[in-house]
């Protein structure tokens, strides 16, 4: 017998309780469920993955976590429990392994949510697709093209574990909370993304004029090799312990919070559009969310080098887009 059986309403305690599913309980898909038990908007967290008895452990793990956190419970499903979930978090798929790029899953993983999405489309035809799954932004524009939803409900994690990891990297530099950095990484989640630097901001203070005003070097070498290193921190991390989870998760928690609450900062997400003349990609700009997932990227000033980047970025995922059999 399963351990997990359908939570019975009474313990749900939440005042307005949101379902949100995890396809995939790997590295990222359980760390995610972990993460999202820390959040008082979501009552329940239903976990779907092929190896069950795998989900039913991390579903009683996670369990025995509620009572310390927000009381939520989460429990194994299949795809008909994604009815009614607000947000279908997609984790599954192969990983990079060390030395693989992103884009080197693109059709291993592209062929697995060919599988899944028509399945979460039959239950849940009105939720918000969130894809975390790598290359997310391929997967983004295949997501978008298999389930058919509108734009504004596929939406991949992108760029904004990237831009996290610059705003660390500067605020390790300029010994200040990463809370206060404003900083993000555009284009795709992988080896052509690209820092928009003219709207770098520490403490709500321009990068120029804070070193300016700070009496410290404008050094763009030394920023540039903190993007390097924001670039390579995938490869670096998977090198040392095989795999990412906890930035993406609370990157996807993140995510989740803001559609939840109808609104926030704009997030470096990928939704699929047209970029600077380049149709039907999936890339990552800041982009503004509410209830109904992305309804708007913010219009930003880039200047020529960076449209230049970001539309050979968008040149990449599309060209492995179209090696695909969609
Ligand atoms: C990373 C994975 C999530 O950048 O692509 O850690």
């Amino acid at each position: 017998m399963p351990h997990s059986i359908y939570p019975p309403a009474s313990t749900i305690k939440k005042v307005n309780p949101v379902k949100v599913a995890v396809i995939g309980v790997g590295s990222v898909g359980s760390t995610t469920a972990y993460t999202l038990l820390f959040s008082e908007m979501i009552s329940e967290v239903v976990l779907i993955d092929i190896n069950t008895h795998k989900a039913e452990g991390e579903s009683m793990d996670l369990n025995h976590a509620a009572p310390s956190t927000t009381g939520s419970v989460v429990y194994v499903g299949d795809y008909s429990d994604c009815a009614d979930a607000a947000i279908v978090i997609i984790t599954g798929g192969a990983n990079q392994k060390p030395g693989q790029t992103r884009m080197d899953l693109a059709a291993t993983n592209a062929r697995i949510l060919q599988g899944i999405i028509p399945k979460i489309v039959e239950y849940a035809p009105k939720t918000i697709l969130l894809i975390a799954t790598n290359p997310v932004d391929v997967l983004t524009y295949v997501s978008y093209k298999v389930s058919g939803f509108p734009l504004n409900r596929v939406i991949g994690s992108g760029t904004l574990l990237d831009s996290a990891r610059l705003k660390y990297h500067l605020s390790q530099h300029f010994k200040t909370s990463s809370k206060n950095v404003d900083a993000f990484i555009v284009g795709e989640h992988g080896d052509s993304s690209l820092p928009v630097w003219s709207h770098v901001k520490i403490s709500g203070i321009r990068l120029r004029d804070y070193c300016e005003q700070s009496q410290q070097a404008y050094d763009h070498e030394l920023f540039h090799q903190m993007f390097e290193k924001t670039r390579n921190a995938a490869y670096d991390i998977i090198e040392r312990k095989g795999y990412t989870a906890y930035g993406i998760a609370a990157g996807i928690l993140r995510i989740v919070e803001t559609i939840l609450k109808d609104g926030g900062s704009p997030l470096t997400v990928s939704t699929v559009g047209n970029y600077f003349g380049i149709e039907q990609v999936a890339l990552s700009v800041p982009t503004k969310l509410n209830r109904n997932g992305a309804h708007s990227p913010v219009d930003l000033s880039f200047d020529i080098k960076e449209i230049e980047l970001i539309k050979k970025s968008a040149l990449q995922i599309k060209s492995v887009c179209s090696t695909l059999e969609l």
